[in-house]
């Protein structure tokens, strides 16, 4: 893992009217780390991910990614930055069909970086990195296959690869196995695993048992407040958590 701080959040609150939801959450997430938040529902996970993605504005607090400070500026401005919210920023385009979906994704993060004598070599590049992804996201087969006649499981799968094909460093990603069987979940998780071993991912989770594998580090979230922030092991085994996350979770 690096040591470079790829987010780093101090003092972020976020009031919706008089309701403080977000309550102060210093968060340092480092380069290349697997970093999972997890809380029972209503907690601010994905309130604190509108924060970070730019789509809320905190109340106070500042927020950085790469050492630059991100909070206020707009979504597409943090985007460019690096950072990609998966299920909003990248739609897929529901025509195109797999492949057609990872190269146009490839050739956006290229955007002008590629003169234009650059260019046949640079698409020959492209389909070879789209070949690479399909393979990595066990899609080989669905290539040519339109995005609106893949399953749930493979459009998200889908949605990952470009999000991770047009060129995020920091991917965030709310819920990802919400509404698939255990199976999907535990095959997207994988998928996920595999597909970020060079980006930071933040993941936000609700359901426990999808997540302790795949974290570096697991912070939880309890009513607006981080109460731990630690490796699986030793989240597991705080009693504060235990009780404070299941105990709430219970109703
Ligand atoms: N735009 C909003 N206006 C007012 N209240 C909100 C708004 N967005 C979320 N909330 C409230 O903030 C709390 C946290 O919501 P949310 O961040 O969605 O939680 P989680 O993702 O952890 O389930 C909830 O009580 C929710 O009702
Ligand atoms: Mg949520």
């Amino acid at each position: 893992m690096s040591a470079r701080t790829a987010l780093a959040l101090k003092g972020v609150t976020k009031n919706f009217g008089r309701a403080e939801i977000i309550r102060g959450v210093d968060l340092e997430i480092r380069e290349n780390e697997r970093h999972v938040v997890i809380g029972p529902n209503g907690a601010g996970k994905s309130t604190l991910f509108h924060l970070i993605s730019g789509r809320l504005q905190a109340s106070s607090g500042s927020i950085q990614l790469f050492g630059r400070e991100i909070d206020g500026l707009p979504p597409h401005r943090i985007n460019r930055m690096g950072l990609s919210r998966s299920f909003q920023v990248t739609n897929l385009f529901q025509n195109m069909t797999v492949m057609e979906n990872l190269r146009c994704a490839l050739l956006w993060s290229q955007g002008h970086k590629y003169a234009f004598w650059k260019r046949v070599t640079s698409q020959q590049g492209v389909t070879q990195r789209a070949e690479e992804l399909l393979e990595r996201l066990h899609l080989s087969e669905k290539r040519d296959v339109p995005a609106s006649l893949l399953s749930y499981a493979e459009q998200r799968a889908l949605e990952i690869g470009a999000t991770i094909a047009s060129g995020a460093q920091v991917l965030l990603l709310d819920e990802p196995t919400a509404g698939m069987s255990r199976t999907e979940a535990d095959d997207m998780v994988e998928l996920i695993r595999e597909i970020t071993t060079d980006c930071t991912l933040v993941l936000v989770e609700h359901d426990l048992g999808v997540v302790f594998n795949l974290a570096d580090r697991i912070s939880v979230l309890v009513y607006g407040e981080i109460i731990a922030s630690d490796t699986p092991e030793a989240v597991r085994a705080n009693a504060a958590v235990q009780e404070a996350y299941l105990g709430t979770e219970a109703h």
